[in-house]
């Protein structure tokens, strides 16, 4: 055969057609959550949607301030060069020392969904089961899709995954390949799981050989209550957990890790290796330099971070109280960005009262976005975000809820 002489006749008005993947084929589109013809059409409208942080808690000045020093250090060339897989030692030994984990078991990923996607993929057998928080942030479930996983729902509780209620599902020999659960300021419903709770959680997963995805996106975010601790998922071979520095330092910068088990880094490196090769080797220099050669910056940030969201957490909480007396049952966040609240009165339809507040220029996520099977009160309850709303806003944006409750 030539190069003259195809194989296949190339006819242009009839071109052969491209078929995608059945993995592709098989990607919902979003429905529901994400879905972007259910927002308020108004231009002036107020979003309380997502886990935002807000633009004045993000390090602009910093980075600005950091990409001086490294280009006068000669280190801008370097930052536009292939670096390792496993991601940038200086920054993984700083992650290191604050987990207090060794530096070896840090994989630096591009964000926490990131981290997810290499996790299920890693851990996930095809067409196997994964049990996930109910209500459960959506975003996890689309990541089951790259192996057809199926689901097995748990009740979340105020203090977080209904451990127990796991147990007698494997106890009445559920069989599962995984648990996925956001351990600290769960999102949707706000709660931490307790410490007894995630010690109960590790045993079972040792005891029956599944992993557990610990997804922690909102931890250093604590503005109140007790932080209920982790070393406990950290010594476990049964634990990966994920974080991200989309919450402290801006989702823009793609930019999280995953900390594994010590026999668990080299195939998760390997798969990662195959994906994307690493993470910006631009932006791993910038945020290395800005936390190495700032010692007490992070957490002075982080400081300051949590007093605005806890003054905008109570603003919300204040002002449902003020204008919405006794129509939600109201329970004051410890940290992260979203308050859960739910309907008291079983006469509200929470579909035409989501519509009311829409047309009426607020957007929230009504809680039937995030259940995940039967059980749960989620369809009685509003996803507030506060995150990246001034109090101002807020206050309006709690009036116009009033007016859609009549
Ligand atoms: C529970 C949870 N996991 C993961 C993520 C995704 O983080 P990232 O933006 O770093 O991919 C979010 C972001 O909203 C989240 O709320």
């Amino acid at each position: 055969m030539t190069l003259t002489e195809p194989t296949v006749p190339h006819s242009p008005a009839q071109p052969v057609p491209l078929v995608p993947s059945e993995l592709a084929r098989g990607l919902t589109v979003p429905h529901g959550f994400g879905d972007q013809s259910l927002l308020s059409p108004r231009p002036d409208a107020i979003r309380l949607l997502g886990g935002i942080p807000d633009p004045s808690a993000l390090p602009l000045d910093e980075l600005r301030e950091v990409l001086g020093e490294v280009w006068d250090d000669g280190g801008a060339a370097a930052s536009l060069q292939y670096s390792g897989s496993h991601g940038f030692e200086g920054l993984r030994g700083w992650i290191a020392e604050r987990e207090g984990v060794d530096p070896r078991r840090i994989l630096i990923t591009n964000g926490g969904m990131h981290g997810l996607s290499l996790t299920v993929q890693a851990l996930v057998e095809r067409g196997g089961v994964v049990a996930v928080d109910n209500p459960a942030y959506p975003l996890f479930l689309r990541t089951l899709e790259l192996v057809g996983a199926g689901t097995l729902p748990v009740p979340v509780e105020a203090d977080g995954l209904d451990v127990e209620h796991l147990a007698r599902r494997l106890a009445d020999g559920a069989r599962i390949a995984a648990v996925y659960t956001v351990p600290d300021f769960h999102n949707p419903s706000q709660g931490t799981l307790s410490a007894a709770k995630r010690a109960a959680l590790v045993e079972l997963a040792e005891r029956y050989g599944f992993v557990v995805i610990a997804d922690d996106p909102y931890r250093e975010l604590r503005f109140a209550g007790e932080d209920q601790g982790r070393r406990v998922f950290f010594d476990s071979a049964h634990v990966v957990h994920v974080n991200t520095f989309t919450k402290t330092l801006g989702p823009g910068l793609r930019l999280g890790w995953l900390v594994l088990p010590d026999h668990l880094v080299d195939t998760v490196l390997r798969l990662r290796n195959r994906q994307d090769s690493h993470s910006s080797t631009f932006v791993q220099t910038l945020v290395q330099h800005l936390l190495v050669s700032r010692p007490g910056w992070f957490d002075a940030t982080l400081a300051r971070a949590r007093e605005l969201y806890r003054h905008r957490a109570e603003v919300l909480v204040a002002e449902l109280r003020t204008q919405l007396p006794g129509r939600l049952t109201i329970k004051p966040p410890e940290g992260g960005f979203f308050l859960w609240p739910r309907l008291t009165d079983d006469a509200v339809d929470p579909r035409e009262l989501h519509a009311r507040a829409a047309a009426g220029g607020v957007d929230y996520q009504p809680g039937e976005f995030f259940a995940t099977g039967p059980g749960t009160d989620s369809v009685r309850r509003l996803r507030l975000a506060y995150g990246d709303r001034t109090d101002d806003e807020l206050r309006t944006a709690v009036g116009r809820l009033a007016k859609a409750f009549g």
